[in-house]
């Protein structure tokens, strides 16, 4: 039997604690305002296809760019989202 492990990540800024392992999409849609499942034209960016191949849901790992559907969540990792504070700059 395997224990869930609770890790630290920075998300736009902030400090948030969530189980290692958690995929990225769960802790956006939970913790990212603005962030969203199946986004529609002209609204912020969140998951469509799930799999990796629209890049709807693009967000900046550790400083580089990201598909957040293929993405778990490790100790000490940042991410940004373009809606979050901070966003465009
Ligand atoms: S939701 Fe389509 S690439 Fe991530």
């Amino acid at each position: 039997m395997s224990e869930d492990r609770t890790i630290g990540v920075i998300l736009d800024g902030v400090p948030s604690r969530c189980a290692e392992g958690l995929p990225l999409t769960s802790l956006l849609a939970a913790r990212a305002p603005g962030w969203r499942a199946s986004p529609r034209a002209g609204a912020p960016r969140g998951m469509f296809c799930g799999m990796g191949l629209c890049f709807e849901c693009m967000v900046e790992v550790d400083g580089r760019p990201a598909r957040a559907c293929l993405e778990t969540a490790r100790e000490g990792m940042k991410i940004r989202t373009a809606t979050g504070p901070g966003a465009g700059s």
